[in-house]
């Protein structure tokens, strides 16, 4: 029966066929252990030349890293694998070549693997980072869904900057300049006066020059915005939504983690409620663990490494002084320095992956704030409508996907986290 490396298990002492490519080769003496992987999955064929005859065993021989292959054979049971499968081969034929494959089980530098990353998404870590992030997406979306979220996403150019000028590409729009988005959130808070609670999902674009483990010029954003909310809500979503994508990711993942080496008893410790601590409290415990951050100063990433090493579940960082964040962030009606935000922190020192806040709804203030920013007004008339007709206190949020993606797979970088990284040093393949 022609089947797949997933449906093995189910298919004890059947005779299967199934096509992929070669993951790794061993033979010795009369026996060809071949490492067979088919998108699905990974599982040991094994061909015994007594078995299969001196033709086929030939082929086993010739065969090398990353051919293509059919291969037949009956399914047994193996308690050493991971799947507790193997597949006692009887045939093997070649499909297509595969001649000096650069990358070898030997160690590759990270510039190499990163130069060959269209070869290198094949590799085992690679192979399984990938399939915790489309877990995440898919658990991301699910949850919004059941949640009352309808999906409205956001353009991709735009006139103006969304968080702050510094980071914008600049691109040639017919003559007139144009920005890539930094964050689908402006459109997402339009999109909650028609749908209530919205989000989008897609590509942002930030020309920081930033070369640390958490930044990529380009990557994955949700944006969730909700109408007649306020930030304490919007926390509390946050909360649901990373508990539940922890839940979704130890339930379909765990063969995943397990190739990661990821220390699976991390993540099943985050649970809520997640600890809330005010800028304040954050920078006063960060003096305690030996940092010199200012009070009104924004957490670097070095901070927030040293202060979620502290946590076992990620923490809410809350109230951070109005001038480190973006315009569009309500003021604090008890503290007018500081304004209704909170960042998400995640534990082991991963750091920031979502950001958020309470938008400011008062027309005046938002008309200042966009002032003070050196933001220019006229591009900001649309924005300011959703405070001209029927404006409600509303909060949004957004997460990095890569971000979690990271800290869920207990990497360190995250241009692992994505298929295809845009850093300021790369842009190929
Ligand atoms: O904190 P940020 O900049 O927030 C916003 O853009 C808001 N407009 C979102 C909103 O309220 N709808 O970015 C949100 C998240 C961060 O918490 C972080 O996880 C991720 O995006 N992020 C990055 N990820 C990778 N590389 C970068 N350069 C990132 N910058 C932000
Ligand atoms: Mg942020």
């Amino acid at each position: 029966m022609i089947s797949t490396i997933n449906r093995l298990p189910s298919l004890l002492d059947q005779r299967v066929e199934l096509t992929g490519w070669v993951d790794n080769v061993r033979t010795s003496g009369k026996i060809g252990f071949v490492q067979f992987r088919d998108g699905t999955g990974y599982v040991q064929c094994v061909f015994s030349k007594g078995d299969v005859g001196d033709a086929t065993f030939e082929t086993v021989k010739g065969l090398t890293l990353e051919m293509a292959v059919r291969v037949a054979g009956k399914v047994v049971k193996d308690e050493r694998s991971p799947s507790g499968v193997e597949v006692q081969g009887t045939a093997c034929e070649v499909l297509a070549p595969s001649k000096e494959y650069p990358i070898s089980n030997k160690e590759h530098g990270v510039d190499f693997l990163m130069d060959h990353r269209h070869l290198w998404l094949r590799s085992k870590r690679q192979w399984a980072v990938m399939r915790v992030r489309d877990t995440i997406e898919r658990a991301t979306v699910d949850f919004l869904y059941e949640n009352g979220f309808l999906r409205l996403d956001s353009p991709i150019l735009t006139p103006n900057a969304c968080e702050g000028t510094t980071e914008l590409y600049e691109v040639d729009h017919f003559g007139r300049p144009a920005y890539l988005s930094q964050s689908g959130q402006l459109y997402s808070e339009a999109g909650i006066f028609a749908h209530r609670r919205v989000y989008d999902f897609g590509p942002v674009f930030r020309a920081e020059k930033s070369k640390t483990r958490r930044h990529l010029n380009e990557f994955w954003m949700m944006d969730a915005e909700m109408a007649f909310c306020d930030f304490e809500e919007s926390m509390q979503i946050q909360e649901d939504l990373v508990v539940f994508i922890v839940e979704r990711v130890l339930l379909e993942r765990r063969a995943e983690l397990a190739m990661l080496d990821r220390d699976i008893s991390a993540l099943e410790k985050v649970k809520g409620p997640f600890p809330r601590l005010t800028h304040k409290e954050a920078v006063e415990k960060l003096h305690t663990l030996g940092s010199d951050i200012h009070e009104d100063e924004d957490l670097g990433g070095d901070d927030e490494t040293l202060l979620t090493q502290e946590y076992e579940t990620p923490i809410f960082v809350t109230k951070y002084p109005a001038i480190v964040k973006a315009f569009y962030m309500k003021r604090d009606p008890q503290d007018d320095t500081r304004v209704l935000c909170a960042d998400l922190l995640a534990p082991e020192g991963y750091g920031e992956v979502i950001g958020g806040s309470q938008r400011e709804d008062d027309i005046e203030i938002l008309m200042n704030k966009i002032r003070v920013h050196d933001l220019p007004l006229e591009q900001f008339q649309w924005y300011l409508d959703l405070r001209r007709y029927g404006s409600v206190p509303h909060s949004g949020f957004g997460y990095g996907l890569e971000r979690l993606v990271t800290w869920m797979c207990g990497t360190k970088h995250v241009r692992e986290a994505i298929p295809f990284p845009r850093t300021l040093t790369r842009l190929e393949p």
